[in-house]
């Protein structure tokens, strides 16, 4: 399904959230708290546009690596890269979240944004994230979630149940044919997969859902905040100190 999307998946995001995105990936990525020199991993990088801006960050001297399992999405990231001219170009490379192949403690930082909502096990996931995080370190999980008040909560229901499957429909009719999934042999498009979008949110845990999933894999200091209205939640915690 992401690599169906992957050529009109930046279109989208502006579309839908008017260009905000950018904007909460900054915050996500001021919660890494990565300076020059920092080593971090953003997991279900997509198009890279996370990753670019902990590069940002991390420069210079520092590695960023971006990694997903669509290479479709990956392909579109690098091509980014290398637009990106000057400072630390992020690598980006096939990896599942589920089985990151990276070893114990290599990043100082672990990030995803958009991305836990759809992992199979969300568990298992972000114990992935704090297994590759040495000590002290710090997992951000950049996510949408439900606004729970009105007038706000009428908007997003509307928005995200109606016009956002639609968006999905007209991004559809401009591209071309739908692609064969390699599993099942079942048809996706692009208004499958943003008809999907939705209803993965409303399945995703709740704020204090997430950060209680987030303690249970042994994070510490977990903190989140709620922006855009309550539309976005940026949650993260910190990779303990074992003693010896
Ligand atoms: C909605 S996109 C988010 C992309 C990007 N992080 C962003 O901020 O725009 C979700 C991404 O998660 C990736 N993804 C989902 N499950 C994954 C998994 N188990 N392993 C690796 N990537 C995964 C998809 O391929 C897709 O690129």
């Amino acid at each position: 399904m992401f690599d169906r999307i992957a050529g009109v998946y930046d279109l989208m995001n502006t579309a839908m959230t008017a260009g905000l995105h950018h904007r909460w990936r900054a915050r996500a990525a001021d919660e890494a708290r990565v300076a020059p020199g920092s080593r971090v991993l953003d997991v279900a990088t997509g198009t890279g546009d996370l990753a670019l801006e902990l590069a940002r960050r991390v420069s210079p001297g520092g590695e960023v690596v971006g990694s997903d399992f669509a290479e479709g999405m990956l392909d579109r990231a690098r091509a980014k890269t290398d637009a990106n001219g000057a400072g630390v170009r992020p690598r980006f490379e096939w990896g599942d979240a589920l089985e990151l192949p990276y070893a114990d403690d290599s990043f100082d930082a672990a990030t995803v944004g958009f991305g836990a909502r759809n992992f199979d096990d969300l568990a298992a996931g972000l114990a992935e994230m704090v297994r590759v995080v040495a000590p002290g370190g710090r997992v951000v999980v950049l996510e949408i979630t439900t606004p729970t008040r009105p007038p706000l909560s009428l908007f997003y229901r509307v928005w995200f149940d109606r016009v956002v499957p639609a968006l999905g429909r007209l991004a559809g009719a401009a591209s071309s044919r739908p692609s064969r999934s390699r599993d099942s042999g079942a048809q996706v498009t692009i208004a499958d997969a943003y008809t999907y979008l939705p209803n993965s949110v409303k399945r995703f845990p709740s704020p204090e859902g997430l950060a209680a999933e987030m303690e249970r894999v042994g994070l510490l200091e977990i903190r989140y905040l709620i922006t855009a209205g309550g539309i976005v939640a940026i949650h993260a915690g910190t990779v303990p100190v074992v003693q010896a």
